[in-house]
Parts: structure tokens; C-alpha cells; sequence
């Protein structure tokens, strides 16, 4: 592996034109040259060959047949063909540290055996009838998702998508208020049909169509927001919002607990206490999107919105509630959940019997294997050790993020907060050739976003942060 490593090294020359480093971050690379090469823990499984169409064939094809809107990470895209527990492999067998899980959805492990045997048991047995009629499978898991959440929440709409989940809290908070006005935060991603897009604020994810009714207030955004970490002073903005920006009634706010897409920004503390006020005060309702940050992620609560303290009026969900299979949900109170018999909502997928037997699995391997305490005894060490590295490199800006839903953000300039946007791709990639995949996201695509299968061991923690530490060393 050493002389593959090398390669990608000499490659990066041409690169370094790019790299604007400050002096000093500079030399540190320089001194700590001698880190050693990392290598992957070691695991007991290797995937059956594959006899398949290489890379290449399959990039050209979806080079002519899919949207040129799909985009690959990596210089040279990878290609997975098997998946076992936080482990990716390759085409050629080759083995990969899987730390973003399929954007933080792989939740519980790549083909965990007691989700795959959930959903082959059920399929073998029926795959779809449609909610017209009774199933087992999704009351139980609609029964099983609901004892989870807090106060009322107790009745569940299940759906294929965040996006769908989100459109649907959307409607549901604008006919139970009456209202059409929502406030969103800037930096979010609610999704990406009609009403999401609204509700979604970074210029990439927004098309310029009809996103009607949303107001985006300030980021509280303890890095990079004009207030810090003061979260009551970026309350006020919403106050403000209501006030200047909409009738003085509102039907929602909605926002995540960390911002996934967004780059995982934490909300700053205090926060949502003080906005849920405000909104209540308007009339509207608030929702708590939970597709990244919710089921155990964050590992010191099961939902991201319980380290502010709140209880939503309407949660939504989806990604690692399926662990990979389609699935979203939205979970609400009796008395709001009522304004969908003001006529029939229905839709054709949403509580499929599959996939609300993947849902339970997960519930259930969360509970068996004690993934939340996981993600919050591995998700700490991880962060102290990134943190330990932002001392070593001054090209890291922040580490942030909970749990298991971790961001490492990388700038040329650390007063500026200068975005080290080639920098990013260049140790992502690096990063890949050693056997870690992260993902990347934030408005200037400048932050690292880790968000592995909550199966994680310390050994894993420490090859992510050894193989980081190894291509930050060698730029
Ligand atoms: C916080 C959040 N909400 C909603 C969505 C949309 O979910 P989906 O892609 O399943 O439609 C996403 C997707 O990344 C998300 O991160």
C-alpha cells in the first residue's frame, strides 16, 4: 500500500500551487513528515468476488444514461460493490473504513444480518399490499417509533423520503395554523421538492423556481455566526422575523438540531428554548427535522432537539431510520395529526410492510447492541483526538458536532476563516487511497463530515484521525 500512497503523493505537486497556507501550518506539515502510515483494523470477512463491469464501463454508462447532475466523489470514483457492518469494499475486494454511511444513513452497519433477515422474512412472506389494508409491520413499528419520542408525539405518517417527511410537516403545520409563513434557518437543507427547497437556504441546493412563504433568519452558528455561541441572541433575529417579515402569525419553524448537509453546525446553545417561544407565541407550530441528527446519532440523546430541551410539535425523520432501505416519517401529536382527515392523504409506499420491518430492526439492533452509548463513548474519543489535531495543523479551523455526527472544518486563514476548499478535496482523496472515506459538505464544501455507521469501534476512531493526521502531514 506505501508505494500507492507515494504515488498519490507526487501527484498532489501540481496542487501545491494551490494550497495557500499560512506560514506556519505550513512548517508544522513539514516537521511532522514522519507520521506514520496508518493501516486498517484488522476484520474477519471478505466479500465474494466480483465478476461485474469494471469502474470505468459503469462511469460511461452513467455518463450517457443518468442525469449530468450526479455527481462522483473522488478524482478517480470509487466503486463499492459489498458492504458489511462500518466497512466498504471495492471492485477489487479491497477494504474501506466506511465514516460517512452513506450520509449518515447506514445507521446500525452495512447488511447488518438481523435488518437484512427483517427484510427478507417480510418480503418472502408479502412485500406490498397497501395501507388500505391491515399489516402487522407497520403498526408495530409506527407503536415501536412512537414510545420513543416525548410528550405527545404519538401519531405516525410514514413516507419514502426527509423530503417527503418535511413537505408533509410542512402542509400539516400550515393547515393546522391557518398560516402560510415558515421560518427556516439559513445554512439548512430541508430537502429539495417545492416546499423543502423553500425551507432548504444555501444557494447550491435552491433552483430558482416558485419557493413560496419561507423566511431563512440568521445561522446560529457558534463558528462562523455574527453572535458566536450567544444562541439567545440569534432568537431575537426570529422575534424580529415575525415581526417585520409576516402578519405576526406564523405556522413553523423548522430546523435541525446540527446541520448535516450545512457542514454539522451545532445550534448554538440556548437556542431553540428561546425561538420555540417566540414561535409559539405567533401561533405556529415547531418542527424538528431529524433525518441526520435523530435515531441515537448524537449519541448523548436518541434526538438532536433534546440537548436544547424542547419537545417539538412535529418530528421528522429519515436515513438511518431505515439503515439504507427507503423510509421517512413524520411523527406528531393526536390533535395536529387530525387535519389530514380533512381530506384523503395517502401515498402509495409510505408504510410499505418491508420497510417498517427494516425500521423496527434498526429500533431494535439501537436497543440490542447499545448504539446510542456507543456513539457517545466512541463519538467523544473521536472528537477529543480531531481536536487534538486542530493543534497540530492550523489549517483546521473547528471540530465540531456530537456523537456520532462530527465536522472537521479546514481554512487557509485561520482569523479569516478563509474556506480550504482545494485542501478538502485534496486529503478527502488523499484520505480515500488510505482506506477512510468522509464525506464533505458546508456552503464553501470546506468542511469534513463524519458520520460512520454508529457500530464504530475506537480502533476505527483512531485510523480516521491517523489516516487524516498522514495526508495533512504530507501536503
Ligand atoms: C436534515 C435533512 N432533512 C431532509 C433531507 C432530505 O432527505 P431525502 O434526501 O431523503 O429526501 C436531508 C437529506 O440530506 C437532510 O439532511
Amino acid at each position: 500500500m506505501q508505494s500507492f500512497v507515494l504515488k498519490r503523493f507526487s501527484g498532489f505537486k501540481s496542487l501545491s500551487r494551490l494550497r495557500c497556507f499560512s506560514q506556519s501550518a505550513h512548517k508544522e506539515a513539514t516537521l511532522h513528515n514522519d507520521v506514520a502510515v496508518p493501516s486498517i483494523p484488522p476484520f474477519d470477512y471478505s466479500p465474494p468476488p466480483y465478476n461485474g463491469p469494471s469502474a470505468d464501463e459503469i462511469l460511461a454508462k452513467r455518463k450517457d444514461f443518468l442525469s449530468p447532475s450526479v455527481c462522483n466523489y473522488y478524482q478517480k470514483p470509487l466503486l463499492v460493490v459489498d458492504g458489511k457492518m462500518q466497512y466498504l469494499f471495492d471492485d477489487k475486494g479491497r477494504r474501506y473504513l466506511d465514516a460517512f454511511g452513506g450520509i449518515a444513513t447506514v445507521s446500525c452497519g452495512h447488511c447488518h444480518p438481523d435488518i437484512v433477515n427483517a427484510i427478507v422474512n417480510q418480503t418472502k412472506r408479502l412485500q406490498h399490499s397497501t395501507v388500505l389494508y391491515l399489516n402487522q409491520a407497520v403498526s408495530d413499528f409506527a407503536e415501536a417509533l412512537a414510545s420513543k419520542l416525548p410528550g405527545n408525539l404519538k401519531v405516525v405518517f410514514f413516507t419514502n423520503s426527509g423530503t417527503e417527511a418535511n413537505e408533509l410537516a410542512m402542509m400539516m403545520a400550515r393547515l393546522y395554523t391557518g398560516c402560510h409563513d415558515i421560518i427556516s434557518l439559513r445554512n439548512a437543507y430541508h430537502g429539495n421538492a417545492a416546499g423543502t427547497m423553500g425551507a432548504t437556504a444555501q444557494s447550491i441546493w435552491k433552483f430558482n423556481v416558485i419557493q413560496s412563504g419561507v423566511h431563512h433568519a440568521l445561522n446560529p452558528d457558534p463558528y462562523r455566526g455574527i453572535f458566536g455561541a450567544d444562541g439567545e441572541k440569534y432568537a431575537k433575529d426570529v422575534e424580529n422575523l415575525i415581526e417585520f417579515g409576516t402578519s405576526g402569525q406564523v405556522a413553523a419553524f423548522i430546523s435541525e438540531a446540527i446541520q448535516g448537509v450545512g457542514g454539522i453546525v451545532e445550534l448554538a446553545p440556548g437556542y431553540l428554548p428561546a425561538v420555540y417561544k417566540s414561535i409559539k407565541k405567533a401561533g405556529g407550530l415547531c418542527i424538528a427535522d431529524e433525518v441526520q441528527s435523530g435515531l441515537a446519532r448524537t449519541g448523548s440523546f436518541f434526538w438532536g432537539f433534546e440537548s436544547q430541551g424542547v419537545v417539538p410539535d412535529i418530528v421528522t425523520m429519515a436515513k438511518g431510520i431505515g439503515n439504507g432501505i427507503p423510509l421517512g416519517a413524520v411523527v406528531t401529536t393526536p390533535e395536529i395529526a387530525e387535519v389530514l382527515t380533512r381530506r384523503s392523504y395517502f401515498n402509495t409506499f409510505g408504510g410499505n410492510p418491508v420497510c417498517t420491518a427494516a425500521g423496527l430492526a434498526v429500533l431494535r439492533v439501537i436497543e440490542k447492541e447499545k448504539l446510542q452509548e456507543n456513539a457517545h463513548v466512541v463519538g467523544t474519543y473521536l472528537k477529543d483526538r480531531l481536536i487534538a489535531l486542530k493543534d497540530k495543523y492550523e489549517i483546521i479551523g473547528d471540530v465540531r458536532g456530537r456523537g456520532l455526527m462530527l465536522g472537521v472544518e479546514l481554512v487557509t486563514d485561520r482569523e479569516l476563516k478563509t474556506p480550504a476548499k482545494a485542501e478538502t478535496l485534496h486529503v478527502m482523496d488523499h484520505m480515500k487511497d488510505l482506506g477512510v472515506l468522509i464525506g464533505k459538505g458546508g456552503s464553501y464544501g470546506n468542511v469534513f463530515r463524519i458520520t460512520p455507521p454508529l457500530c464504530f469501534t475506537k480502533e476505527d476512531a483512531d485510523f480516521v484521525v491517523d489516516a487524516m493526521d498522514y495526508a495533512m502531514c504530507k501536503m
